[in-house]
């Protein structure tokens, strides 16, 4: 059985611990223990206003972490060559707004190809796995392969938010035609945002899915059960969905 592996993403213990502008919680310390209770790797989103996460956070992280680190950024020229100074092992490129609570929808790779290619090819220079956070789309993932990216990572949102199960079944099937079609191509295959507790076990039944990155259910889940709990709960959900697929590798 192929596993399916967890990355968790800290942000959120940094948004909690910003509102009060206190010291904790401290996303560093919820990242060692997320690591020690088993996940695979830890994700954080340097913003270019720094509202959660900060460049000292991230120093930190790179100094303590015993799995991966990987960075979601903009392109920004700014964000791009710090990351070139912490080297993650891996960057997830996002698109950024301001004014957005979170990340909105998938990077335009295809009307951006160039800017984003320049940037793929400076973090690829410097090390960095590069993955590219983008629509199931077949054009955005022909345009990350011409961009270079080593993965895309597929925006689950509008699957997450759907409102019914004919539109959580539409969205499901876009994801597989497009991860079956990506990793035809030789990418690595990742997605994540908005995935609960609820609505993972369709997608981590994908096979060509390599890694879920996680973190508002996450840590919500921590607030009640405590985190070790949390992680056990969501990695026991995530190997069952591989189990059951085992013989299916179509993803449905
Ligand atoms: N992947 C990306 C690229 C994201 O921007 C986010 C949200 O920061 C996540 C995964 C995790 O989303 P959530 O916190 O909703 O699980």
């Amino acid at each position: 059985m192929k596993k399916i592996y967890l990355g968790v993403n800290v942000d959120h213990v940094a948004t909690i611990r910003n509102r009060r502008m206190e010291r904790y919680p401290d996303p560093v310390r919820f990242a060692i223990l997320a690591e020690e209770y088993g996940v695979d790797s830890i994700t954080v989103h340097l913003r270019e206003d720094q509202r959660h996460i900060t460049e000292n956070d991230v120093h930190r992280l790179s100094q303590v972490l015993q799995t991966r680190m990987n960075l979601e950024m903009s392109i920004s020229k700014k964000i791009v060559n710090f990351a070139r100074i912490v080297k993650p092992n891996s960057c997830c490129l996002v698109p950024e707004r301001r004014e957005e609570i979170t990340t909105e929808g998938g990077l335009n790779v295809y009307h951006q190809k160039d800017e984003v290619r320049e940037v793929v090819e400076k973090l690829k220079s410097s090390g960095i796995v590069v993955s590219l956070f983008i629509e199931p789309k077949r054009d955005q993932i022909d345009a990350s392969i011409e961009a270079g990216a080593d993965a895309v990572e597929f925006h689950t949102g509008f699957y997450s938010n759907s409102r019914n199960l004919h539109e959580s079944q539409e969205e499901l099937r876009k994801i597989i035609s497009s991860a079956t079609y990506a990793r035809s191509k030789g990418l690595i295959v990742n997605a994540g945002h908005g995935l609960t507790y609820q609505n993972v076990f369709d997608i981590a039944k994908i096979y060509e899915i390599h890694e879920l990155n996680i973190g508002y259910s996450i840590v919500s889940r921590s607030l009640f059960v405590g985190l070790k709990n949390a992680i056990k709960e969501m990695k026991r959900i995530l190997h069952e969905a591989r189990k059951r697929n085992v013989n299916n590798r179509s993803g449905c």
